[in-house]
């Protein structure tokens, strides 16, 4: 499929194959890594590890403001303000100054003790429930929305306004007006101005504001970078890899979550609290949500725009004009299975990121608009976030396979054809059990009101969670 094909045929593909939109497989030859085709708007696909890198070359490609592609952020949604991340220059500069101000802010509050607490309340509801909750990415859409707008704000965001702004954020391209979508768009729009309002009383607003004007933004521009930091792009960025950690464990053969777990069980004894220096001890549960990020990652696709005409040097190909003014789209989807940087690519092997010599890998993990071990700065477009997403993911992992015992309603499948689950697994994850042991916390952190079971080491049955065909 190439440039000829109509902007509307080309959502249609985009819609029904997914990453396969920008990709064509040529069986028994060796598959393209840069072409050109169609995907809403015609783009050229950067698909391996070498060729992605010019996406985030700030001097070839620019971004366009409002637009990630084949999708619009609407800007009356965003009360007319663009976003830093989709912004050029100056503008850039100072907003992602700005972002990475409040990110480093919330990094230095009680963050751990502020997870503790919120999954300990989440997860209570859940098992309260119990039995059958088919709305279950809806609960742990709250919970991330809840526990990530405390970090940062020092107060949870009305959940109803938030999903509701999320959900009309954005539009396709080309636009194919329809009753839903027109709905979306006047309940984000009725959301905006709540959502505005409880920004603005947050515990944290003051400090924020002084940040933005030392960053020479004004108090309207800081307060809806904040919102659409936070609710736009954290939010979607955590909730969504939470629920792909809890699908690919559940996904792993039996050994391995049954070691995995082990695992974990041995550092929590050994050190006998639960604290963030233990997160840090089980390099297994980073290493799992690394390579959770490489196969699933929940950003698939990165834009931008030819500034000028430049020539992609490929590994198969000798070299691929690109015109000024052409639409760029990375596949970190493609990037992370490029065989030549990962042994085994659609693999999910558990422990890539922690064997030795793993540290290399990093390089070649595509996190944010880079690799992982490319430093955020005002000078590029790399997310400032990663230490924040690592600093709900690990918790929320440990706790759920700790101290929580679930089951899945189906075995979860991955097809990569559905873009808009994210990274998620294709069908909607329910939980046909779930349960929450307080008092197994209470052993390792203090619970209010809740004494500690004192069975310590005693436990020889695993918690192992899993899928309602699986044996454990
Ligand atoms: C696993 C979690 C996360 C992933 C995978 C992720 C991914 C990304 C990606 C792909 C971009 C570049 C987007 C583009 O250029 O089209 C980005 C930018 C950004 N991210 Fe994240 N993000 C995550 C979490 C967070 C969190 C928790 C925050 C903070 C609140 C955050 C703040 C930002 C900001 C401010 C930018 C704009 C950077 C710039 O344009 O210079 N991210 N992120």
């Amino acid at each position: 499929m190439g440039n000829c094909c109509s902007n509307y045929t080309g959502m249609w593909r985009a819609l029904r194959e997914g990453n396969y939109s920008i990709k064509e497989i040529n069986y028994g030859g060796a598959d393209a890594t840069v072409l050109r085709t169609n995907i809403g708007v015609p783009v050229v696909s950067l698909l391996d590890q070498t060729n992605i890198r010019y996406v985030f070359d700030m001097d070839l490609v620019e971004k366009v403001p409002f637009t990630l592609g084949n999708t619009v952020l609407r800007p009356a949604v965003l009360g007319g303000h663009c976003p830093g991340m989709l912004s050029n220059g100056v503008e850039h500069v100072r907003r992602k100054k700005f972002a990475m101000a409040v990110i480093q802010r919330s990094l230095t509050n009680s963050l751990f003790s502020t997870m503790v607490e919120h999954l300990h309340a989440h997860t209570s509801m859940w098992a309260t429930v119990g039995h059958n909750i088919y709305d279950f990415e809806d609960r742990v859409n709250r919970f991330c929305a809840d526990v990530v707008s405390k970090i940062v704000l020092g107060t949870t965001l009305p959940y109803d306004s938030v999903r509701a702004w999320q959900n009309g954020l954005q539009s396709h391209r080309p636009r194919v007006p329809t009753v839903s979508r027109f709905r979306a768009k006047s309940h984000a729009l009725r959301a905006l101005p709540v959502l505005l309002r409880n920004i603005r009383n947050a515990p944290a607003y003051e400090e924020i504001i002084q940040l933005g004007k030392t960053c020479g933004l004004t108090e309207e521009e800081a307060t809806h970078e904040v919102l659409y930091t936070i609710v736009g792009h954290a939010l979607p960025q955590v909730q969504n890899p939470l629920l792909s950690c809890l699908a690919a464990y559940a996904a792993m053969p039996d050994l391995d979550r049954r070691q995995m777990w082990e695992e974990m069980n041995k550092v929590l004894h050994n050190v006998g609290t639960f604290t963030e220096a233990v997160l840090d001890s089980m390099k297994c549960v980073e290493s799992f949500i690394l390579e959770v990020l490489r196969l699933r990652p929940p950003m698939e696709f990165f834009f931008g725009r030819a500034r000028k005409d430049f020539v992609v040097k490929t590994r198969d190909r000798e070299a691929f004009q690109v015109h000024e003014g052409e639409v760029v789209c990375g596949s970190a989807f493609w990037a992370g299975r490029d065989p030549t940087s990962f042994r085994v690519p659609i693999m999910f092997r558990r422990n890539r990121f922690a064997c030795a010599g793993s540290e290399a890998l990093r390089g070649s993990l595509i996190f944010g608009r880079g690799p992982l071990s490319f430093l955020p700065s005002t000078e590029n477009h790399q997310c400032p976030g990663l230490e924040l997403a690592m600093g709900v993911l690990k918790p929320s992992m440990a706790w759920l396979l700790m101290f929580c015992k679930w089951k899945l309603t189906e075995e979860p499948k991955w097809s990569g054809k559905k873009r808009s689950r994210c990274g998620k697994p294709d069908n909607p994850m329910g939980m046909v059990t779930f349960k929450y042991y307080p008092t197994d916390v209470a052993n390792y952190y203090p619970l209010p009101g809740v004494t500690p079971s004192n069975k310590k080491g005693k436990d020889n049955s695993p918690n192992v969670s899993s899928y309602v065909s699986s044996i454990l």
